[in-house]
């Protein structure tokens, strides 16, 4: 492909079931061999062609020469084939994620292999070369990184700028249709659900000089490649019509954590660019509440948690809330506790009563695939670094739930 980097990956032209569908123009799994002091392979191929990988591979290098296997991102079109080339590479060491060091140990049993971890923004020579790397989590899976080689400005973002189409042209000029379509349908099916963290995997990249995005999945893009990365950042972009739903948080806090998380949630959700409304219901009146609660299509009720109940008179709000009609309203609860989170309990019992739809974890997990958050949002204490980054996180899942 260019100096000494090389395209060693398998072209699949089966229509294949992917994620629900049929991929009608076959896909690629990319794999690349950078071919320096330090031989490296950025990511493998499908687990089913495997073998077949492995003695590809033997045609381009002694396989035990491989010092470093590069994997963004573990899932099977990707990872699949990682076993059989470290059953061969015995003294490759295996740079990833620490979330993805958990996922492959729990995949393939790798306890026993060397790992180099990686941070975001750090760097490894490999003799010739140097590799950076960029922590993109939920592109597409909470464990996914991104790879770029410095010197010859190329950038290996794994399932990020892909295609699904069997082509064996390799490069996007020598395409003999034009592409966008694809790009965009595959954007919209596989990214589009992350578009928040598709604006971060784009701030962390603009600074960058890419000449080449070398991604997994069909056409390697060497030609109008800003075009692309331009439209993965209009795509992900946050569309007016967001500004149209709204949400609403209520809490009543002891010490002020509780009245933390709602902040925080309420920011989360502001980067979405949904209308957050944050009101502490202690200086507040029902009428106010009432057309706020109105207006809102999420609604979060959140109480600290004394003596195993809620606290101060958000109980007497909620009662009244009750009674209004919630039809077609998201709703859930959240707080902060020192020893036990009854409160967040009982305020799902009242909501349990209304005829609006409250929120559990399985409405999160099926809308952004992230099982790291749970609804109602329990929270012991508040801590200004975890704390917050889970607050506004579960803000950030509801408002891509909002937006589906
Ligand atoms: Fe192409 Fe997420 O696998």
């Amino acid at each position: 492909m260019k100096n000494n980097i090389f395209w060693v990956g398998k072209v699949d032209d089966r229509k294949i079931p992917f994620h629900r569908l049929t991929l009608e123009k076959g896909t690629t799994y990319n794999s690349y061999l950078l071919k320096t002091e330090k031989p490296t392979i950025i990511d493998t191929v499908d687990i089913m062609y495997s073998r077949e990988f492995v003695e590809n591979l033997k045609e381009h290098i002694n396989i035990e020469d491989i010092k470093y296997v590069v994997i963004n991102h573990v899932e099977p079109d990707h990872a699949g084939a990682l076993p059989a080339l470290l059953n061969k590479a015995k003294n490759a060491t295996i740079v990833t994620t620490e979330k993805a060091r958990e996922l492959l140990n729990g995949m393939f049993k790798l306890h026993n292999r060397e790992y180099l971890i990686i941070k975001d923004g750090d760097t490894l020579d490999i003799g010739g070369k140097t590799l950076k790397f960029f922590e993109t989590p939920y592109l597409h899976t909470e464990e996914t990184m991104i790879t770029y080689a410095i010197e010859d400005k190329v950038l290996f973002p794994c399932d990020i700028f892909s295609t699904h189409i069997a082509t064996t042209d390799l490069f996007n000029d020598l395409a003999k249709e034009d592409i966008d379509e694809d790009f965009k349908v595959y954007y919209s099916l596989i990214m589009s659900p992350h578009r928040n963290y598709v604006q971060d995997m784009i701030g962390k990249i603009k600074n960058l000089d890419i000449e080449m995005i070398a991604p997994s999945h069909g056409f390697v893009l060497r030609e109008n490649v800003q075009k692309y990365i331009d439209l993965y950042d209009r795509m992900s972009s946050i569309p007016n019509k967001n500004l149209e739903k709204k949400a609403l948080i209520l809490y009543s806090s002891m010490t002020g954590n509780t009245g933390k998380i709602g902040e925080d949630i309420g920011e989360g959700l502001r980067n979405l660019g949904i209308d957050s409304k944050v009101i502490n219901v202690k200086s507040s009146s029902f009428e106010e509440i009432k057309s706020q609660v109105e207006e809102a299509n999420l609604v979060l009720l959140g109480s600290s948690t004394r003596y195993g109940d809620m606290i101060g008179n958000i109980e007497e709000i909620l009662k009244k809330i009750t009674k209004l009609d919630l039809s077609n309203k998201y709703l859930t609860s959240f707080g902060s506790y020192g020893w036990s989170g009854e409160a967040i309990e009982i305020i799902n019992d009242y909501l349990k009563t209304t005829n609006g739809k409250l929120l559990d974890t399985s409405y999160i997990i099926k809308a952004t695939g992230d099982n790291s958050i749970k609804l109602p949002l329990r929270m012991s204490f508040y801590d200004d670094k975890e704390g917050k980054e889970l607050s506004i996180k579960t803000g950030r899942a509801l408002g891509e739930l909002l937006l589906k």
